[in-house]
């Protein structure tokens, strides 16, 4: 069933005791406490090391260091250019399931092609830090490419997600403002991809016997997905940012077709409205969808202990939402239990391995917060 997610006040209420004085009950308590660690230009996303300090990528290309309790910012050169434009540049960072044994990480960034062109790429390489808190890329290889370049610098999406079991890489192709090639086979753009750790097509993919970009796709017909993690029964979710109105939280299915751009519960920017979900019953409708829009810009399955009531729910960060939006999930339903504001567009939330939530605001000088249980 497709449903609005609720909102519910992001604040609990303080019950004030006998002692209070008067003037000084404020009537509310946050949920969590927010703590800024340092700051950014553009930051994009972050990833932890098994030492726990925290890569981060820059938008404009620089891929920096960050030790969390010095607040020391180091730099990792060798990162290849990117077309650092709309929504295009450097993106996500994840590390191999295996870092520990291989220092291999994944670099998602947008593809200079000719002239304005330009297409998502997914490189991975050997991460070699040195003593100072600085390092370097080497043997850096492109495992992926979106087989079509095209300009506007909107929709690359490519957000990275390892499956530990087996070192399956995902990676969420956005469609490029393009429309129809979501719904292509011959076309990796709107799509779940899942390859292997070498970025060859893995055994299983439900187009895997036709070959080429074919045997890439895991799930089609999305739009400017943005964020994609496991739940803990192992299953997989997706966040896109819809058209005008109709953002969406997907539970993603093998071989699944989610419609983009045939339907849709949001409407073309120019008014043309595009017909809804119900209209097309083949297709699979959203697990919850919001208009107004919150632009989700990144999704992670809380599996932590440290907020306790917040295991195995959805924490979507977003742009237009100023903050985060919670969303509980039960069995096969997905709805809207409660905002977070930070006052801020997020680009990111990732939780560490303290079970803290860091996030990271968008934009120049974005700041790299820890919200912890107030
Ligand atoms: C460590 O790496 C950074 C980035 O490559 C570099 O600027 C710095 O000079 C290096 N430090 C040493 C001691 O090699
Ligand atoms: C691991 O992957 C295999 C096949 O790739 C699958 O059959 C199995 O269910 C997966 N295990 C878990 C725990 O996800
Ligand atoms: C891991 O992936 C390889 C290549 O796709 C496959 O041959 C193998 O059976 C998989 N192993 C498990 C445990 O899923």
């Amino acid at each position: 069933m497709m449903m609005f997610g609720l909102s519910t006040t992001c604040a609990l209420a303080l019950v004030s005791g006998a002692w209070a004085i008067p003037s000084q009950v404020s009537g509310r308590q946050a949920a969590f406490r927010s703590t800024a660690i340092t700051d950014f230009a553009s930051p994009w996303a972050l990833a932890f090391l098994p030492d726990n300090r925290i890569l981060v990528t820059e938008k404009a290309g620089q891929l920096r260091l960050l030790d969390p309790n010095t607040k020391a910012k180091g730099t990792v050169t060798g990162v290849p250019r990117v077309r650092n434009a709309g929504q295009g540049g450097f993106g996500d960072v994840a590390l191999h399931p295996n870092y520990a044994e291989n220092n291999l990480i994944y670099i998602s960034y947008s593809e200079p092609g000719s002239g304005t062109q330009a297409n998502a790429a997914v490189a991975r390489a050997k991460l070699v830090l040195n003593n100072s808190g600085g390092g370097a890329l080497q043997d850096l290889q492109v495992i992926w490419r979106q087989n079509q370049q095209f300009g506007g610098d909107g929709h690359f999406s490519h957000r990275l997600l390892f499956d530990s079991n087996n070192s399956t890489l995902f990676i969420s192709s956005g469609e490029r403002q393009q429309f129809d090639p979501a719904q292509s086979l011959t076309s990796n753009l709107g799509k779940i991809i899942r390859l292997n750790d070498d970025g060859t097509p893995k055994e299983g993919n439900p187009y895997f016997s036709r070959g080429g970009v074919s045997a890439q796709i895991w799930a089609l017909g999305v739009r400017n997905p943005l964020g994609i993690d496991w739940d803990e029964q192992g299953r997989l979710w997706e966040i896109e940012m819809g058209p005008q109105g109709g953002d969406e939280i997907n539970l993603i299915e093998k071989g699944g077709n989610y419609g983009w751009p045939i339907v849709s519960q949001g409407n073309h920017y120019d008014g043309r409205p595009i017909p809804n979900h119900n209209t097309r019953p083949e297709f699979i409708p959203p697990k919850a969808f919001w208009v107004p829009v919150i632009s989700p810009s990144s999704l992670v399955i809380y599996k932590g202990d440290l907020f306790r009531n917040w295991k195995g729910n959805a924490i979507i960060s977003g742009l237009g939402a100023q903050g985060l939006v919670r969303v509980e999930i039960t069995g096969n339903n997905a709805r809207e239990v409660q905002r977070l504001s930070l006052g801020k567009r997020i680009r990111s939330v990732r939780q560490g391995p303290d079970g803290a939530l860091y996030v990271l605001e968008d934009g120049q000088g974005g700041r790299l917060l820890k919200l912890t249980p107030n």
